[in-house]
């Protein structure tokens, strides 16, 4: 049984996941518009990985006995200066669900509930290799100042990324 505190900051998170997979498919439409298939399949994948994070911790409610509060759907951003920007605005994303787990593990502690603490070493994890992915991309689109035959390099690199369900593999 989830005690109130914890129900409440899972709940949150199961929302914060998903507002996630959908600002990454906005973004997935806007590198597609601007002619990057590559940063719009990287961005895909990681629209689907999001919604495996909203759907594990989902389940963990569920296995706990927890109720599950989903929230509407707001609208995502659209519009962006340039491909440098939306990279940046992924890593502070990243860096800020980071700080939402951080707090989800002291409400975990908090109310000592040891299985939802041992649940989100998970995702604890997880956060780290998010922002280094990012951080990695960033830098190299920083080297080639974002733009010219650099840029459609990178574009093909990324081509490459496939989704995996890493929230399957345990
Ligand atoms: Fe679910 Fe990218 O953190």
């Amino acid at each position: 049984m989830l005690k109130e505190k914890v129900e409440k900051a899972l709940n949150e998170q199961i929302n914060a996941e998903q507002y996630s997979a959908l600002l990454y498919l906005s973004m997935s439409a806007w590198f597609e518009s601007k002619g990057l298939p590559g940063f719009a399949n990287w961005m895909y994948v990681q629209y689907q990985e999001e919604l495996t994070h909203a759907n594990k911790f989902f389940k963990y409610v569920i296995d706990r006995n927890g109720e599950v509060g989903l929230k509407g759907i707001e609208q995502m951003p659209t519009e962006f200066d340039n491909v440098v920007e939306v990279v940046e605005k992924t890593l502070e994303h990243e860096q800020y669900v980071t700080s939402l787990i951080d707090k989800l593990v002291d409400v975990a502690v908090e109310e000592r509930d040891r299985a939802t603490e041992s649940f989100l070493k998970w995702f604890v994890d997880e956060q780290v290799e998010e922002e280094a992915n990012v951080s990695e991309i960033l830098d190299s689109l920083k080297l080639i100042e974002g733009k010219g035959n650099g840029l459609f390099m990178l574009d093909r690199e990324l081509r490459q990324r496939t989704f995996v369900d890493t929230t399957q593999a345990e």
